[in-house]
């Protein structure tokens, strides 16, 4: 069953605008045609930190239904909405929601720990993943394409909301396990 979200983000003064973003979702079994709560929280973010966001290039990964990206638009930020390249319904969404918001989003497939995309062209200022870790045995992968991005744009930073499902398949457990410390932490915000 297909919906449209609404999604309000309001200013704190009379001199604001608030701003409105419509989001087509799927209640399909299909993790990127729904809008989850890191995505929501993410958004609220970027619109809190929309001067920072405001010029800025922005590269979101693993966007799905594409919230934080969408806001980060509005605000005037130049951004690349990206999903799993083989993950075709989920694209064609992204480039359906950026219609029904009048957005002129550069809409694209990236998979994790692949370089088929033209990654090497995307000089982000800030990477945005809503919910991006949810599968340990994607982490390496994640975080092999977020580290050159990172590598390519020094300047840039990586901003993530996680979501703790289950103690075994944390970032904590997994990181302690897996991955050197401090190997990403000072640009993981
Ligand atoms: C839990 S959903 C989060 C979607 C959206 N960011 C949100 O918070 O609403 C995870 C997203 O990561 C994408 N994804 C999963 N594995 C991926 C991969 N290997 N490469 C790129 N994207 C991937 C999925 O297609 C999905 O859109």
């Amino acid at each position: 069953m297909t919906t449209i979200s609404q999604h309000d983000f309001y200013g704190d003064g009379d001199s604001e605008t608030s701003i409105s973003v419509s989001v087509i979702e799927n209640m399909k079994e299909e993790y990127g045609l729904f809008v989850w709560p890191c995505s929501v929280i993410l958004a609220e973010y970027v619109w809190q930190q929309r001067s920072r966001f405001r010029g800025a290039t922005i590269l979101e990964l693993g966007a799905g239904t594409s919230l934080p990206g969408l806001v980060a638009a509005k605000v005037g930020a130049n951004v690349t909405l990206t999903d799993d390249s083989r993950k075709a319904e989920v694209l064609e969404n992204m480039r359906r929601v950026c219609e029904l918001n009048k957005l002129n989003c550069n809409v694209m497939g990236l998979t994790w720990g692949v370089w088929d995309a033209p990654i090497v062209d995307l000089r982000p200022n800030i990477i945005l993943g809503a919910d991006v870790l949810y599968d340990s045995n994607a982490f390496d992968d994640l975080f092999a394409t977020v580290s050159f991005l990172l590598q390519s744009s020094p300047d840039a930073v990586f901003i993530t909301t996680y979501h703790n499902r289950s103690s075994k398949s944390s970032l904590q457990w997994t990181s302690s396990n897996r991955v050197p410390d401090g190997e990403m932490g000072s640009k993981v915000r």
